[in-house]
């Protein structure tokens, strides 16, 4: 990457630092990762992530030490229904893996070693028993000893370390009333940690490709949807046990669960602070929306506009007369980024409030789509909200004044008209020096039952 690419992608990543700024990420890792190649650079991107005021709790996994370490003892795991059977020794052997992990996690994150991303950072980890365990229980007549399921999460506890700039590590342990110790899903720790901390992220990083029954990968989806595509998957289907949890969490009041693949040392970074991700996201909310514009839309809709005024599509607009009109402006939000925007601008009374103004008609103008996200509907779909909104308020005729964009309203129904069609109010204000096309279409009573 030159400089140049670096310095510009900084510059488009200053949003994200923004709204990810006083956040809280539950990050779960499995227990590959902390073997992984890669989890030099995961740690420095927690470091990061950090050091950008994001509150972070930590929770791993250790299912592959685990696995080892039984093994080198000749210990035969046994697993019933995709869910270890935790006996004693098994315990013995995790809370040892754990103990190994919690130091090697923290000597990485106390790293500060000149010219490495590290250098002058002091992170302050802690851990403890943060979660109280129940037992699995029996299940079909198999009792699953120490494995345990996630009874409660002392929230407080963790809020108050996390606001304190406690970086929190949990493991796939928990601790019961009867003081014992029992074996859990670190995915499930994860998940209760998240929910009962009303996380605004929940971020998996897995060895598994989140894939559907097609083996397609899942990009984006809501609960309801993954839910879908869980009843289709195969029970041993590895993708499985994160997207439950994910769906669950998002049902839960965790807006938004990320789950990325351990393969991808950027994986992190690019999901946080790029546009489109690299990995698969559940949302609760409508990841993209589209809504009325608002006062805090001004700089975004500027950035967007901004390219088209200097080579003359649009018109150049003040921002106080973006001020002015941002009540008119309906756009298309994804991830606190505006991808699209149009205005419905009242005719008459949108330079002052005077008697002069046509009621019955409206322009629509400075509808734009970013060019990344073009040619999938997006403008036809506010240019069609608008309509709808101005047949609501008893408008009746819509113009727009364009040069570039007369085919694509032909498309929508619109039909040229004469300049001097237009409403004397608006008429005076026209710059005649741009040769605009007028267009026109009446949206009246009864003509927009299909939107
Ligand atoms: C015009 C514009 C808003 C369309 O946005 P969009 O979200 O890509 O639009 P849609 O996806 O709804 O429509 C895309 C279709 O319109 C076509 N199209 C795009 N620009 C066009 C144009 N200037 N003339 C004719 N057709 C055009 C595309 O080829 C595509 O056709 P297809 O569906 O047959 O593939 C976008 O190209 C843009 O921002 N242009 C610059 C700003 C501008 O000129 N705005 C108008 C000022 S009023």
């Amino acid at each position: 990457m030159t400089s140049t690419h670096t310095i510009e992608w900084f510059r488009h990543a200053s949003p994200y630092i923004n709204s990810h700024r006083g956040k809280t990420f539950v990050l779960c890792f499995s227990g590959a990762a902390l073997t992984s190649s890669f989890f030099s650079d995961l740690i420095n991107d927690i470091t990061l992530l950090s050091h950008l005021g994001v509150r972070l709790v930590l929770v791993h996994g250790l299912r592959a030490q685990l696995d080892s370490t039984l093994s080198a003892h000749h210990i035969e795991p046994v697993v019933v229904d995709g869910l270890r059977v935790t006996n004693e020794q098994t315990r013995d052997i995790l809370v040892a893996e754990v103990g190994k992990a919690r130091v090697f996690i923290e000597s990485r994150l106390s790293m500060g070693l000149p010219n490495t991303p590290m250098a002058g950072a002091h992170l302050s980890v802690t851990s403890g028993n943060f979660i109280t365990a129940r037992p699995h229980g029996i299940h079909h007549g198999v009792d699953f000893l120490y494995t345990g399921q996630v009874r409660q999460v002392h929230a407080t506890a963790l809020k108050e370390l996390i606001e304190q700039g406690h970086l929190v590590l949990l493991p796939p342990l928990g601790y019961s009333r009867t003081g014992d110790v029992f074996n859990l899903l670190s995915e499930e720790v994860a998940m209760q940690a998240a929910i009962s901390l009303q996380a605004d992220k929940l971020i998996f990083i897995s060895e598994h490709a989140m894939v559907d029954s097609s083996d397609q990968p899942i990009r984006e989806a809501d609960p309801d949807t993954v839910e879908t595509l869980l009843d289709k998957m195969p029970p041993e289907a590895p993708a499985r046990l994160i997207l439950s949890k994910a769906a669950t969490a998002c049902k839960s009041g965790v807006n938004r669960t990320h789950i990325l693949s351990l393969n991808d040392r950027d994986a992190l970074l690019k999901e946080l602070f790029t546009r489109d991700g690299s990995g698969a996201m559940i949302n609760a909310d409508h990841y993209e929306h589209s809504r009325m514009a608002n006062i805090s839309d001004i700089g975004s809709i500027c950035t967007l506009i901004k390219p088209l005024e200097d080579d003359g599509t649009l018109v150049h607009r003040t921002t106080e007369q973006l001020e002015l009109d941002i009540e008119h402006f309906r756009v298309i939000e994804r991830e606190g980024l505006i991808l699209a925007c149009a205005a419905l601008l009242p005719i008459g009374d949108h330079d002052n409030a005077s008697s002069t103004a046509d009621h019955s008609c409206a322009e629509i103008a400075c509808l734009v789509t970013h060019p990344d996200y073009q040619n999938t509907g997006r403008a036809r779909s506010l240019l069609a909200e608008l309509e709808s909104h101005a047949q609501k308020q008893g408008i009746s005729t819509l113009y727009v004044l364009t040069t570039r964009t007369n085919h694509w309203f032909l498309e929508q129904g619109y039909k040229p008209a004469e300049l001097n069609d237009l409403p004397a109010t608006r008429l005076s204000s026209v710059n005649r020096q741009r040769n605009s096309r007028l267009l026109v279409k009446v949206v009246g009573k009864g003509c927009w039952e299909s939107i």
